[in-house]
């Protein structure tokens, strides 16, 4: 059962919205851009522009029929930036022709005249500045204040993380045309289809149901297309509208790198205090999040920092805040782990720098405090089948970890130039959207008459497999077979008011409808079975493999016969069913809650190898003990897990996002943006945890879009343990990503001065 679109990957038959072979008449759209962080607009001169031989239209804010505004938790984002602009690659103009490159062109001569303001790159200073972006929250347990006393250690430090860019392999872009009734039609590569709706009907000033967004799959989106594929979707469905033709626009590389938000940068506080037995007796961390220009998703994403600041450990007592820090970025977004991430980063460097003062292994401190059954967050939810334990000692045991441990001391003894490191990864990741209304979804089946399946739904096929997953959902079901069942398209029409495809949760929000709309059709078709075969009792029957039993005896009705006589007596084959989350629920007054249906849990263990003289790595081996609650699709689930490691690994180590002084962004290709290939890859060994049904998931299974991307944080300490195996007194400050470079800054800055990188 692998993931069926593969195959049309590999053939070169899968379509992206680059693609499809578009009508007579088609333009391109191309966006001129701000080429300056933060500024006042005083003039936009199109006339060397208008006149060019292909262009149809050149659209500025002032041409916009609603109201120009993209924002979706904060509305403070233009679509096209009208009086002031507040990042370089902020929209300004939209130019409309005939073919691509003139479009291209064109937008690029537009003169627009900017008097610059003061820009702030550094999250730090705008929040000096007084410059958020929502107000700050804090997550409280306990009493901090109160047991520094209690502590025989206190350690306090400075936790620095990058941002990362998303690098999907289809760069942003849409396709929209005109449609009856001064309607729009958009295909859009988007994780947020009703995002798309809702933005393009307000920006048009039309009723939602006027606009049709379709997305047949996308080229992975990783976050990076939860909410920023809207604008260039409307920005196609505004000039589609204008012109009543069908328009194109596609970034480049280039451009999809310079103007689209990355994850978020932190640079976070934190002091943490233990006893002698090397339990965590206090924690408080302050969080600035750098947001970028605008809100977009940012305060969700500092709502999930705090929800997973203390990653799978209990700490009585805690006190978290996070401010969101507006800057003149380009808006932060989602991005696979939507701030946890950068949550549990900084824990573990707390623990990290505890262990070193108290002359003890990291992962001494983070096994005497890993969360056991009904220890509480600090947002109030309690753990429950809690599997941190399990997956750490299972770990140990099963990866020889005493021996290993004792080869690398060997190896470090032996070797001047060249050093090894290994360290403790656990994970802990709520799964729900954070924001509780959002945990819903619907699916809508047909059974054909010949016995043949449709089933849509609000998940976005991109990459990670929820489409086959869907199809096993009602392939078991039905108890048919699998080829007769097709996932469609993810359409606002036919699925309405969707929430993302996000949060790790598509397959079970939207298998747990399509299971039930499945269920629904069922029970009619074996109360049509009962009838054709003069049974009184539905009870008894059961479809299995394409038959009708009774009692458990195999009849002569098949399923195709059953489809077509059922459909014959009038009944309905069709079923639309809606799933919500049940029992989940957050307070955001007292913020305290249940918000999490429930909780991923695992293990890694991370080894890596330093070059001393160069200050290069290779990470070894990556061994973990994941649990995937009942996987019903184990090779969708290994290589969910598998990628999402090694991007985690990228994030730490070698994915560096550059700015220069003002603000403009210099790695903006991948020849100055690195990120993991087949070289850098380690070998990956993945036990999935035994004897653990989750009772909450789809089938039994857990989600596994996201939680192992925090394994990745395990490479940053290996390398770490690597430096210190070298260079066994220095303080390094923690910085990531632990770049080449930083690391030999590292290992050869003089002894007494301080380390900077
Ligand atoms: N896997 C692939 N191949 N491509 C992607 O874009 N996105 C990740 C993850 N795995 C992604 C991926 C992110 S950020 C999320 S939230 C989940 O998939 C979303 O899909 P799911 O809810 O079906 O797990
Ligand atoms: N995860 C991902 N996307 C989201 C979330 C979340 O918790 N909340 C809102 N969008
Ligand atoms: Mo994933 S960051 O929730 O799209």
């Amino acid at each position: 059962m692998k993931n069926y679109d593969i195959e049309r990957h590999v053939r070169g038959e899968s379509q992206f919205v680059d693609d499809i072979s578009y009508p007579k008449g088609l333009l391109y759209a191309a966006v001129c851009y701000s080429d300056q962080a933060h500024g006042e607009i005083i003039n936009i001169d199109i006339s060397d522009v208008e006149q060019v031989k292909g262009i149809k239209l050149i659209l500025t804010a002032k041409d916009i029929p609603g109201e120009n505004q993209i924002g979706g938790i904060v509305p403070d984002e233009e679509l096209l930036a009208e009086y002031k602009v507040e990042f370089i690659g902020q929209p300004i103009a939209i130019v409309v022709a005939d073919d691509q490159l003139t479009a291209k062109k064109a937008a690029r001569k537009i003169k627009v005249d900017i008097k610059d303001l003061p820009i702030i790159t550094d999250a730090r200073k705008a929040y000096e500045a007084g410059k958020l972006i929502v107000p700050p929250r804090t997550f409280n347990l306990g009493n901090v204040d109160d047991c520094w006393k209690k502590c025989d250690y206190i350690i306090q430090g400075t936790v620095e993380s990058g941002g990362q860019e998303h690098l999907y392999l289809e760069t942003q872009g849409a396709f929209a045309y005109p449609v009856e009734g001064r309607g729009i039609k958009i295909i859009s590569s988007t994780q947020a289809p009703t995002a798309v709706q809702r933005v393009t009907a307000r920006i048009l000033n039309l009723a939602m149901h006027k606009i049709e967004v379709d997305v047949p799959r996308i080229g992975g989106g990783f976050g990076g297309k939860e909410d920023q594929a809207t604008a260039w979707a409307v920005i196609c469905a505004l000039a589609a509208y204008k012109t009543k033709y069908p328009v194109k626009l596609i970034l480049s590389r280039q451009e999809d790198m310079r103007a689209t938000g990355k994850r978020h940068p932190y640079t976070s506080d934190f002091k943490i205090g233990l006893n002698k037995k090397k339990k965590i007796i206090g924690y408080e961390v302050t969080f600035y999040q750098n947001a970028g220009a605008a809100a977009d998703l940012s305060p969700a994403i500092l709502e999930r920092t705090l929800f997973h600041c203390t990653n799978s450990y209990y700490i009585p007592n805690v006190k978290a805040t996070a401010y969101s820090c507006k800057t003149n970025l380009p808006p932060n977004t989602a991005f696979r782990g939507f701030g946890g991430p950068q949550g549990m980063f900084v824990i573990e460097s707390a623990m990290y720098k505890a262990a070193e003062k108290m002359g003890i292994d990291t992962s001494e401190i983070q096994n005497a405090n890993l969360i056991k059954e009904n220890d509480e967050f600090p947002y109030g939810q309690k753990a429950e089948n809690c599997n941190a334990l399990i997956t750490w000692k299972r770990a140990e045991a099963k990866y020889s970890i005493k021996k290993t441990k004792d080869d690398i001391k060997k190896f470090n003894d032996k070797n001047d130039m060249y050093k090894k490191g290994i360290a403790f990864i656990p994970i802990c990741f709520g799964i729900s959207f954070t924001n509780t209304s959002m945990n819903q979804a619907s699916a809508l089946v047909h059974v054909y008459t010949d016995g043949s399946v449709s089933v849509s739904t609000a998940a976005v096929e991109m990459g990670q497999g929820v489409n086959e997953k869907i199809r096993q959902i009602a392939t078991e079901t039905l108890s048919i077979n699998i080829d007769r069942i097709k996932t469609e398209t993810t359409n606002t029409t036919r699925i309405a008011n969707t929430s993302p495809t996000a949060a790790s949760s598509a397959a079970d929000l939207n298998g747990k409808a399509t299971e039930q709309a499945c269920n629904n059709i069922l029970e009619r078709l074996k109360k049509s079975a009962a009838e054709i075969l003069n049974l009184k009792a539905v009870k008894n029957i059961e479809i299995k493999n394409e038959i009708v039993y009774h009692n458990g005896k195999r009849t002569k009705l098949s399923w195709n016969e059953l489809v077509k006589q059922t459909n014959l007596k009038r009944v309905n084959l069709s079923s639309h069913s809606f799933y919500a989350t049940p029992n989940i629920y957050f307070d955001r007054e007292k913020e305290k809650g249940n918000p999490f249906a429930y909780h991923v849990y695992g293990t890694a263990i991370i080894e890596v190898t330093v070059d001393c003289l160069r200050g290069i790595y290779k990470f070894d081996s990556v061994k973990v003990v994941h649990d995937f609650g009942k996987s019903f699709n184990p090779i969708i689930d290994r290589g969910q897990a598998e990628g999402a490691i090694v991007q985690g690994l990228g994030w730490m180590t070698i994915e560096e996002v550059m700015h220069d002084e003002n603000a403009r962004l210099l790695t903006d290709s991948l020849s100055t943006y690195k990120v993991p290939d087949m070289h850098f890859t380690p070998e990956i060994e993945i036990e999935f945890l035994k004897n653990v049904e989750n009772p909450m998931g789809i089938f039994k299974s857990k989600a596994i879009g996201e939680p192992p991307f925090m394994y990745g944080i395990g490479g940053y300490f290996a390398i770490m343990n690597a430096l210190k195996a070298f260079r066994p007194n220095a303080d390094f400050k923690i910085s990531s990503p632990i770049t080449p470079e930083k690391v030999l800054l590292n290992l050869h800055s003089k002894i007494d001065e301080p380390v900077t990188a």
